[in-house]
């Protein structure tokens, strides 16, 4: 047994001023498996007892490039020496935004701090433009914490939703006051006939469509051929804003996002992890005509930090790496090295599984060959034993979540050396799981 004394420790304390230990309720994992983490560098983290871990959950996706990455620290500390926060325009976010124009091909951003803050400022724009109130969004989606978007997302029990022909609108947490579900309008992912007749049934209630090209928070569930392209097709034709949410693609699967990847514009979009390389920094983007609803006194966006030096400056930062080196060419190199190799071990153990996504955010659904194509589909995979895996994995020190539904996100100073580590030790942790 290796020693984990300290981290122990260090978890009981954080429990006796922290509700559970954790700032954000994903991280905890139980009283024996949270982890304190105390350092991290490239592709590695290291816990308070001081194991490595080859890092898989990369703080759910922000750590594009790596861990303490030195060009973004650099920049960062450069951007501090000048102070950090004044309530006017910096240059700093201006370079930032110029960047983000110019790589995801939009007219116009509006930087905030976290992806929360874009998605609910993106439907606040999507409802002023277009004077209507509800929106639909896609079960097993995950839009951040605000209240509007906290229905039927991936973390409510599969069964709940209903049937396919009328889809329930399940509040994933208490709290939630129970008329705000009237503004959502929850459909499956993949569904175009059940969208199309929807939105030709109550268009004229419907400011938004928002959609995760990728489902980011459901193993990476594919869009399958053309559905992005009926989203935006059917927001042409009725006057919905087509909001992609881009916080987990976003400079991840492409340099542009997910609309370079499947040539898909939407009219805005929200950008926040890979954006920053773990700094806090979003943005909302979009079309001049939609993102110009914005206007002072009369439709707000604000926040006191939005835009701070640190988390513009760590923007740039990353940015100029991702033009400047073949950061994506090479995550994407180790990650299909990776969706191939764990293919492979499955197909050799004689364990029914798929590999789904792209190489750069990858999932993995055990106890089924059947492809995902929403939600409702990824819950015929076996969790458990998937649990079992991955805890098997961290205990051999590479980690992703224990919950299938995260993805495997890779960075740039993963090495080769590290994708055969981690294939080795995925061989191991399967066997043991599977028993
Ligand atoms: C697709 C998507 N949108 C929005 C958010 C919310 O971002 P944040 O946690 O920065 O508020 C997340 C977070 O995981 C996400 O995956």
């Amino acid at each position: 047994m290796t020693d984990s004394s300290k981290t122990r420790e260090l978890f009981q304390r954080a429990m006796k001023v922290i509700p559970y230990g954790v700032n954000s309720n994903f991280r905890y994992w139980g009283e024996d498996d949270t982890l304190v983490i105390t350092r991290g560098e490239g592709a590695y983290i290291w816990d308070a007892d001081g194991r490595r871990y080859i890092d898989y959950r990369l703080a759910f996706g922000p750590i594009i490039l790596g861990h303490a990455y030195p060009a973004v620290l650099e920049k960062v500390r450069q951007a501090l020496q000048g102070g950090n926060l004044f309530a006017w325009t910096t240059p700093w976010e201006i370079e930032a935004a110029e960047h983000i124009c110019r790589m995801c091909k939009v007219d116009k951003v509006r930087l905030t701090n976290t992806g929360t803050e874009a998605t609910m400022h993106a439907l606040r724009i999507a409802r002023a433009h277009t004077g209507r109130e509800k929106f639909i969004k896609f079960e097993g989606q995950y839009h951040g914490m605000a209240d509007y978007f906290m229905f039927s997302t991936a973390g409510v029990a599969r069964g709940a939703v209903g049937s396919r022909r009328s889809p329930i609108d399940v509040p994933m947490t208490s709290g939630i006051p129970k008329a705000i579900s009237q503004y959502v309008i929850n459909l499956p992912f993949n569904d175009p006939e059940r969208l199309q007749a929807t939105v030709r049934a109550r268009w004229g209630e419907i400011a938004a469509i928002f959609v995760e090209p990728i489902m980011g928070n459901v193993a990476s569930v594919m869009p399958a051929p053309g559905w992005l392209e009926t989203i935006r097709s059917l927001c042409d034709e009725y006057g919905i804003v087509m909001v992609m949410d881009e916080v987990k693609t976003g400079f991840r699967i492409a340099m542009g996002g997910a609309q370079e990847y499947f040539g898909v514009q939407a009219d805005l979009v929200t950008y926040a992890k890979a954006l920053g390389n773990g700094f806090p920094i979003a943005a909302i983007a979009g079309k001049e005509e939609v993102m110009m609803t914005i206007e002072p006194g009369h439709m707000a966006h604000g926040g006191t930090y939005s835009g701070h030096a640190v988390g513009a400056a760590a923007a740039v930062a990353t940015l100029e790496v991702l033009e400047a080196e073949p950061v994506l060419e090479t995550i994407n190199q180790r990650g299909q090295m990776l969706m191939s190799g764990i293919g492979e071990i499955l197909a050799e153990a004689g364990v029914p599984g798929v590999v789904v996504g792209v190489p750069s955010m990858f999932g993995i659904l055990l106890g089924t060959d059947q492809e995902p194509q929403d939600f409702r589909d990824y819950t015929a995979g076996d969790a458990d034993l998937y649990e079992r895996m991955a805890m098997g994995l961290i205990r051999r020190g590479v980690q992703p979540d224990a919950d299938g539904r995260e993805p495997w996100f890779l960075c740039y100073s993963l090495s080769e050396q590290d994708v055969a580590q981690t294939l080795t030790a995925f061989e191991e942790a399967l066997k043991e799981a599977k028993g």
